[in-house]
């Protein structure tokens, strides 16, 4: 893998982060909300950059004074167990510090193992249950002071 660089989102990366969400998730957020989330959240939505071509991205909103929250992060398959989330993920707290955020929290689905296992290597911890989060799904809910 050549180098690759963490920066903000541009318009033009949005049909990569499309094919990424499309890539990775079996129930992928729309167009219109990945759009919406990289307007709205502009200065803590990351992409990773590889060679000019879009490869993961991160996207967190603040909610409150001090409390982040990791809306969503994805790599694409190809690129994946690379150690590309884990820099996005710093990154993203890089990004919610200068807001003045001091906790990160976030939900996954009870059926995604690879994303806790994932987080729990960040130094998330469990926090508590969802119940029907995901509609017929639970998510559980991690915490983790940045
Ligand atoms: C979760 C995800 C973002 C991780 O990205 P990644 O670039 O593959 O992760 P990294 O290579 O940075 O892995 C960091 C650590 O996470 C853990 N991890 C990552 N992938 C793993 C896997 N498939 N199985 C077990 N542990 C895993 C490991 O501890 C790994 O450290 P190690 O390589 O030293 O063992 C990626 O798997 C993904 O895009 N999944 C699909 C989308 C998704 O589920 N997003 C989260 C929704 S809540």
């Amino acid at each position: 893998m050549s180098k690759v660089v963490i920066r903000k989102v541009k318009q033009n990366d949005m049909s990569a982060i499309y094919e990424i969400e499309e890539d990775t998730f079996s129930e992928d957020y729309p167009r219109f909300l990945l759009d919406f989330l990289a307007r709205k959240y502009s200065k803590t939505f990351l992409v990773a950059d590889e060679n000019e071509k879009v490869i993961g991205y991160a996207v967190a909103s603040i909610e409150g004074n001090n409390t982040g929250h990791l809306i969503s992060i994805a790599v694409k398959k190809s690129h994946q167990k690379k150690g590309v989330g884990l820099i996005l993920t710093l990154e993203i707290f890089k990004a919610l510090e200068k807001f003045g955020v001091s906790h990160v929290k976030l939900e996954v689905r009870k059926s995604n193992r690879v994303a806790q296992d994932f987080y729990k290597k960040l130094g998330f911890q469990l926090k508590s249950i969802s119940k029907g989060y995901y509609g017929s799904e639970d998510a559980y809910v991690f915490t983790r002071s940045i």
